[in-house]
């Protein structure tokens, strides 16, 4: 059924622009979707690049598993379904701040090729870039931040990724970030000289 059909009429068209609200805030808006294992590092990552941004003048929004499900996706659980739904509404939500010209962070473990692609067709493919943080499951492991890997193995987590739920590694993220041996400052420079150019506005009206 199309959208006329079910009675609705969305208009953009009286709106100030995104191309108007990204002068304002002199930067160009970008998602940039952090993929990986639970464990891996995405939030860390994801907040010392914040961080700098914010230093360095730009406005931005942070989209994080943990916060995210414990609010508007609360009705939501691991099933490969519900995983799907949650990542859906997170790149609808996502979508709507890179509309108001924000740089937005988004940190989901998204563990599934076609789930990424899904979010990257809402957000368009000139908006999404896709990092995958490169963390070994052995390392997340024995990392452990949450003790959720603890839990999964002893069987007390069912469908936890990398232990009976899958994760398929991104085929061509824009970004990859190894994280295991380097600083959480190196990966957030690695980060920072990738996106940081993108962002940049010319000035221009
Ligand atoms: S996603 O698969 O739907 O993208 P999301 O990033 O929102 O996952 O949430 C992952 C976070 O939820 C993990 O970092 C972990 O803290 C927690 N979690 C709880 N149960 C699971 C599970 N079964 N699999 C993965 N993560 C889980």
């Amino acid at each position: 059924m199309t959208q006329s059909e079910r009675n609705i009429h969305p208009s953009f068209d009286q709106f100030v622009s995104r191309h108007n609200k990204e002068w304002l805030l002199q930067q160009r808006s970008k998602v940039v979707w952090l993929t990986g294992l639970s464990g891996s590092g995405k939030t860390t990552i994801a907040k010392g690049v914040e961080r700098v941004l914010f230093e360095m003048g730009h406005i931005t929004m942070i989209l994080d598993g943990d916060n995210v499900r414990a609010g508007i996706n609360n009705n939501l659980g691991f099933s490969p379904d519900d995983r799907k739904e949650n990542i859906r509404r997170i790149a609808e939500t996502a979508r709507l701040f890179l509309d108001s010209g924000i740089v937005t962070i988004c940190s989901f473990v998204s563990p599934m090729e076609e789930m990424r692609q899904a979010a990257a067709s809402i957000i368009g493919k000139n908006d999404f870039i896709e990092v995958y943080i490169n963390t070994p499951l052995a390392e997340c492991e024995r990392r452990d931040v949450k003790g959720l890997y603890a839990k999964a193995r002893k069987g007390e987590i069912k469908d936890f990724t990398g232990i009976n739920a899958p994760f398929e590694v991104p085929a061509h993220p824009a970004l990859e970030i190894m994280t295991k041996g380097q600083t959480v400052e190196d990966s957030v420079r690695q980060l920072l000289e990738y996106v940081v150019p993108l962002i940049q506005h010319d000035g221009v009206r």
